[in-house]
C-alpha cells in the first residue's frame, strides 16, 4: 500500500505480530513517522489506524497513504501522552491496540536543519514538533550544574561535568548555535578512542530527550494506553535506549501486581491488575535485521495485554528520573 517505504520500521514485523491486527479492530500507531508500522497494520487485517505524529512534516508525508488506505486510516498531529484523547475525539471510546516505535526518525535525523544530528551541520534545534524550547535555548542558558545533570542522567555520559564545563566556557565567548560547534566542543571535552561512539552521541542523546520531554511524554502515554485499551487489547512499545526500556518494564510490572496505591500510604488495597505481560524478556532484533538496519541494534520491545480491570487513576511520575525543570533550567547562570 502507497508509495516506497523510505525508513526500515525496527523490529515491525514482530510489532505487528504482538499487535494481535484482527479485521474490524482500531489501532493507535502512535508513532507514526514514516507510516512503516501503519502499513504493516493496515496490510495485516482490513482495519482501522488512528496515526499520531508530532512533527507536522511525517504528517503531511502521510498524505498519500491516507489516500490509498480509502478512509482506514486518519492521521493527527499531536503528542502521543494525548493519545487517549485523539482516539476520542476520532471517534473511539476504546482500541483494540496500541504501538509506540519511540525516538526520532531516520527522516528527521537526516534532515540538516532538524539539529538533531551531530553527523550534520545545522541549527542546534531538536524539537520534533518545532514548538516550544530549542536545544540552543538550553545550551545557552542552563547552568553548568544542570547542563551536567541533564548530560549525567539523559545521557548516561560520564564525563558529563566534562562537557557541561566546556560548555559553559564556550558560550561566554559567543552563544551555541549550530550542531557542528556542539560536536566539536563536546569531541574536544570527551577523550574517545577511534573505535568508540562519536564523543557527542551521548550529549545530543541527552537534550534531545530533554528538550522534548521524552520520558514524561512515555510515562503520560503509558497511562493513556491504560485508559483507552479494550479488555484484551495489546500494548506494545519499541524502545531505543535503557532509561526508556526501563520505564516501560516498571510500569508494566506495577500495573501486572495484584496491590496498588501510593508508595507512602500505609496500607496498600488489593486490586486487580491492568496488564499481563506477553514476553517476560524483552524482544529484541536478530542478526539479519542489524546487519541491514544498524540502528535495530539496540531496539527493545515490551508487549502487554489489557486486562478487564479499571484503569489505575494513580500518579505514574515516580517512574521518571530526577531532572531540574524546564523553567528553571531556562533561568539558568
Ligand atoms: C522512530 S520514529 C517512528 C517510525 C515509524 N514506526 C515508522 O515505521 O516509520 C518515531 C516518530 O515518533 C514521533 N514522536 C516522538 N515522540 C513523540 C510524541 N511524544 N508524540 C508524538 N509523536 C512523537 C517522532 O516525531 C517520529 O516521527
Amino acid at each position: 500500500m502507497g508509495g516506497p517505504v523510505p525508513h526500515i520500521p525496527v523490529l515491525g514485523r514482530q510489532a505487528v505480530e504482538f499487535l494481535n491486527v484482527r479485521d474490524g479492530g482500531v489501532y493507535v500507531d502512535a508513532t507514526f513517522g514514516a507510516g512503516g508500522y501503519t502499513r504493516a497494520i493496515l496490510a495485516a487485517a482490513d482495519c482501522r489506524v488512528i496515526g499520531i505524529d508530532r512533527d507536522k512534516s511525517a504528517i503531511a508525508l502521510g498524505a498519500d497513504l491516507v489516500q490509498t488506505a480509502h478512509g482506514r486510516l486518519t492521521l493527527i498531529e499531536d503528542t502521543f501522552s494525548h493519545l487517549d484523547a485523539v482516539a476520542r475525539a476520532a471517534g473511539f471510546d476504546a482500541v483494540d491496540g496500541v504501538v509506540l516505535d519511540l525516538g526520532v526518525s531516520s527522516m528527521q535525523l537526516d534532515a540538516a536543519e532538524r539539529g538533531f544530528s551531530f553527523r550534520l551541520d545545522g541549527p542546534l534545534d531538536m524539537r520534533m514538533g518545532g514548538q516550544g524550547v530549542s536545544a540552543a535555548d538550553v545550551v545557552n542558558a542552563a547552568s553548568e550544574r544542570d547542563l551536567a545533570t541533564i548530560i549525567f542522567v539523559l545521557g548516561e555520559e560520564r564525563h558529563s561535568r566534562a562537557v557541561a564545563r566546556a560548555i559553559v566556557k564556550t558560550r561566554s565567548a559567543a552563544p551555541i548555535r549550530t550542531t557542528r560547534a556542539l560536536a566539536d566542543l563536546v569531541a574536544s571535552a570527551v577523550r574517545s578512542r577511534p573505535t568508540d561512539i562519536h564523543p557527542a552521541t551521548r550529549t545530543f542523546q541527552a537534550l534531545r530527550i530533554f528538550v522534548n520531554d521524552e520520558l514524561g511524554e512515555l510515562v503520560a502515554a503509558l497511562a493513556a494506553a491504560e485508559r483507552i485499551l479494550k479488555p484484551k487489547g495489546r500494548l506494545v512499545v519499541v524502545s531505543f535506549h535503557s532509561l526508556e526500556d526501563r520505564i516501560v518494564k516498571s510500569f508494566l510490572a506495577g500495573r501486572g501486581e495484584t496491590r496498588a496505591g501510593s508508595r507512602h500510604a500505609p496500607e496498600r488495597k488489593r486490586i486487580a491488575p491492568t496488564f499481563r505481560v506477553l514476553a517476560k524478556r524483552p524482544v529484541t532484533a536478530d542478526a539479519d535485521e542489524v546487519a541491514r538496519n544498524p540502528r535495530a541494534r539496540s531496539a527493545k520491545l515490551r508487549a502487554a495485554e489489557r486486562s478487564e480491570a479499571p484503569a489505575r487513576n494513580d500518579d505514574a511520575s515516580d517512574l521518571l528520573p530526577r531532572l531540574p525543570a524546564l523553567a528553571d533550567v531556562l533561568k539558568g547562570r
